[in-house]
């Protein structure tokens, strides 16, 4: 069994942050969420992993992760030219997967219990395809499963405007080689993308068995600031709440607390947090659901549900919340009104007089 993690996207919703940091290597408890996709592959069994990058932000990619050996991986680098959709990454990676069953993960999808049952599902039933699915309040920013009455999958569409369930294709699934076939079969899309959930229509289509699994534990698409923020909390909430022991596969590396190479005085800290070497706190409130990269500096300001990325500092009695602060950033209040709501790039500055 092989993997390849999903790394090309454009992440347009992310920016103006996405133009500085790829996606996949923002920081959630000061580890990038592709650090937690890697945990999870390596915790399920695997070593070879083949990670699509973008000639944007590929450098960036293998700069962080390198060879994977720190993962206990074994990762190639699979560049994928132009944006054009899952099956398409899949069509670019025919080379390095061979005939080998493989999991395709987003690398930006966080899932509670990791893939490890997922994996385990497939070896027992043997299906051509195995794809997640969970319930979501908004079908319709999805691929969306019908399932018939024995639960079977009898239809997949590409975000439909007028969903026949709210069951959505969650970004991991398991495949044999015959996937390769289909997506040959698979035209492009509204989008203009070759679709993997089109493919698995013709997994179908063609007679092949799809199996699915529903997932009831959380889901997180890391797509938005919104979802970025609120993965924050949970993977800070989830490893507060058991004392730092690992409740999931993959989360024992999210580093919360306040590290003994930070200096903090005169402030109240509210658990979870986790605030990294190098902070210097002073005078300050910070949390709950606040990570502070390395090197943040904060002073007399009350940080709550925010992620602080390295290097970044802020100045002066006001509150920031619901914030991402890119790297080395600046943000100074002298006669602050009310919170600020920031969601900044790298290298910003923001006084407030
Ligand atoms: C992709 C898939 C979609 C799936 C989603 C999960 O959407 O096409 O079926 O539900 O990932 O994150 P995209 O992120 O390309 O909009």
């Amino acid at each position: 069994m092989k993997a390849i993690v999903l790394c090309a996207g454009k992440a347009t919703r992310l920016r103006p942050l996405s133009h500085s940091t790829p996606k996949h290597l923002i920081p959630l408890g000061n580890r990038e969420i592709l650090s937690y996709v890697l945990l999870q592959i390596a915790d399920a069994g695997i070593r070879e992993v083949g990670i699509i990058i973008s000639p944007d932000t590929g450098a960036r990619i293998r700069e962080a992760i390198g060879d994977g050996a720190a993962w206990g991986l074994d990762v190639q680098y699979i560049t994928q030219e132009v944006p054009g959709g899952l099956a398409h990454a899949v069509k670019v990676s025919r080379h390095f997967l061979g005939d080998s069953d493989f999991l395709m993960f987003l690398g930006d999808n966080l899932i509670e219990g990791g893939v490890a049952p997922l994996l385990k599902g497939f070896c027992e039933s043997k299906p051509d395809g195995l794809v997640l699915l969970r319930e979501v309040e908004d079908p319709r920013r999805f691929g969306v499963a019908e399932l018939d009455e024995h639960g079977h999958v009898v239809r997949l569409v590409e975000k439909p405007k007028e969903p026949k369930s709210n069951l959505a294709l969650v970004g991991a699934y398991v495949f044999t080689r015959a996937v390769h076939e289909a997506i040959d079969q698979t035209g492009p899309s509204w989008r203009g993308e070759l679709e993997i959930t089109d493919a698995i229509q013709k997994l179908l289509d063609t007679g092949k068995t799809v199996v699915s699994h529903i997932l009831k534990g959380w889901w997180l698409d890391t797509g938005t600031k919104a979802d970025i923020l609120e993965a924050n909390r949970v993977l800070l909430g989830a490893v507060g709440k058991t004392g730092g022991m690992t409740p999931v596969p993959g989360l024992a590396a999210c580093e919360v607390g306040v590290s003994c190479d930070a200096s903090v005085s005169g402030c109240r800290i509210e658990e979870p947090v986790s605030v990294a070497a190098d902070c210097v706190l002073k005078d300050c409130c910070v949390g709950p659901y606040v990570s502070l990269g390395k090197g943040v500096r904060v002073t007399g300001a009350t940080i709550t549900n925010s992620i602080v990325m390295e290097g970044a500092e802020i100045v002066g009695s006001f509150t920031v919340e619901e914030s991402i602060v890119g790297s080395r950033s600046r943000i100074s209040v002298e006669k602050p009104e009310g919170s600020l709501r920031l969601f900044l790039d790298s290298d910003s500055s923001v006084e407030l007089r």
